[in-house]
């Protein structure tokens, strides 16, 4: 074996962070040659000014280099109309042959709600979190991931039961949600059918069903509740949903931020991704002017300066938003100063998440024109 075959060998297992599979595998590589520079590596883009390009590139030079190329240029083609489409169809392939198929776009930014322990107001997080993100005219879906105890039916007042249509459970509207929102939930199932799902399913279980037998193809992106915890339900979550990010509750005192913390440390030995901190039960502002923190201050910020990551809101305690979770109807229904806030600091770090590449985009384009 000469040294190009191991460098072309090599540079064939950089990977392709977007379609998530090897340069060789896609047939990305034309060749690697040698000239009185050093050595040329040529490689095919989908398209031109592809933004993971600068990646591709670098990941490929330090392959290169690794097998031993000292001085290596990086020549960049676009595929032809027929190449792209062959190695769309490979792509499509190997995603199916390896992840198990969800019907979430790949588009669409995977919100995961977590905290280290019940009560800081992950549910209400969420609930508040999808209506304002609705209300911006995104297609919000809702999965209630705390199959045991669910709360988003009654939170976001959806009463409706699941429907079955082609085989898949179709996620309930909210008809009261200023915009797009659906929810999947426990809470949605009949008593006799919820009774046969505990039975006969391991809670995981019932997890990857609400993501692999519904329908969630018309999301803009999914929220999902978590139960407390860093039991097995954020690996299960993560495994089946590539875009996942996590968005970390906690509430101004110490111990509720002791136990984030191990959740956030557990998010990042994961290999999740970390999306921000928020801070529930802040202080507020009584009518007569003086602040109140009934929990303590600064727990949010001293949770994300330990993550090293940012405080992206701030929840005052207001008997205001537990009425409304109450009565079904989230304050941020309307407008909601810290909810809004929240949500804005919150969306650009989501989208993030989804490959801002040229092949995502290209893949669900060509998913519709053929009709999948
Ligand atoms: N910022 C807040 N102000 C007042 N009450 C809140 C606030 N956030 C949550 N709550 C209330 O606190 C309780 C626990 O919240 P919940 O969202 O169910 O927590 P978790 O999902 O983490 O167990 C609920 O009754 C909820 O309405
Ligand atoms: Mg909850």
């Amino acid at each position: 074996m000469d040294s190009t075959t191991d460098i072309f060998n090599a540079v064939g297992r950089v990977r392709d962070p977007e379609l998530d599979a090897t340069l060789s595998e896609l047939g990305m590589i034309r060749g690697v040659r040698r000239d009185s520079d050093g050595v040329v590596v040529e490689i095919a883009l989908t398209t031109r000014g592809c933004p993971l390009r600068g990646k591709i590139e670098a990941d490929a030079t330090e392959a290169a280099r690794r097998a031993g190329a000292r001085d290596v240029r990086v020549e960049i083609s676009i595929l032809e109309d027929d190449e792209r489409a062959e190695l769309m169809r490979k792509a499509r392939a190997l995603a199916q042959s390896r992840a198990p198929e969800t019907s979430v776009p790949r588009r669409a930014p995977v919100i995961m709600v977590a905290s280290g322990k019940g009560g800081v107001g992950k549910s209400s997080v969420t609930a508040n979190l999808a209506e304002a993100l609705a209300r911006r005219g995104l297609a919000v879906g809702v999965l209630d991931a705390d199959i045991w105890g669910f709360s988003l039916t009654r939170l976001l007042g959806t009463k409706g039961e699941i429907e079955v249509r082609d085989g898949k459970m179709r996620p309930v509207q909210s008809p009261r949600a200023q915009g797009s929102l659906s929810l999947l939930s426990m809470g949605q199932l009949a008593d006799e059918r919820r009774a046969l799902m505990w039975r006969g399913l391991i809670v995981q279980k019932a997890v990857a069903q609400f993501l692999q037998d519904a329908d969630w193809s018309d999301v803009d992106t999914l929220l999902i509740d978590t139960p407390p915890g860093t039991g097995d339900i954020p690996m299960t979550l993560a495994r089946l949903l590539p875009h996942l990010g996590t968005l970390l509750v906690t509430t101004p005192n110490s111990a509720a931020q002791d136990v984030a913390a191990r959740t956030g440390d557990f998010v990042v030995k994961s290999n999740l991704r970390l999306l921000g901190v928020v801070e529930n039960m802040s202080a507020y502002r009584c009518d007569c002017g003086a602040l109140h923190a009934p929990f303590g201050h600064g727990g949010g910020e001293r949770l994300a300066h330990e993550l090293g990551t940012d405080l992206l809101g701030q929840i005052p305690l207001d008997a205001a938003i537990s009425s409304a979770n109450d009565d079904g109807r989230p304050v941020a229904r309307d407008t909601h100063v810290a909810f809004d806030q929240l949500a804005n600091a919150l969306w650009p770090r989501a989208e993030n998440l989804v490959p801002q590449g040229c092949s995502a985009r290209l893949l669900d384009a060509l998913d519709r024109a053929v009709g999948h």
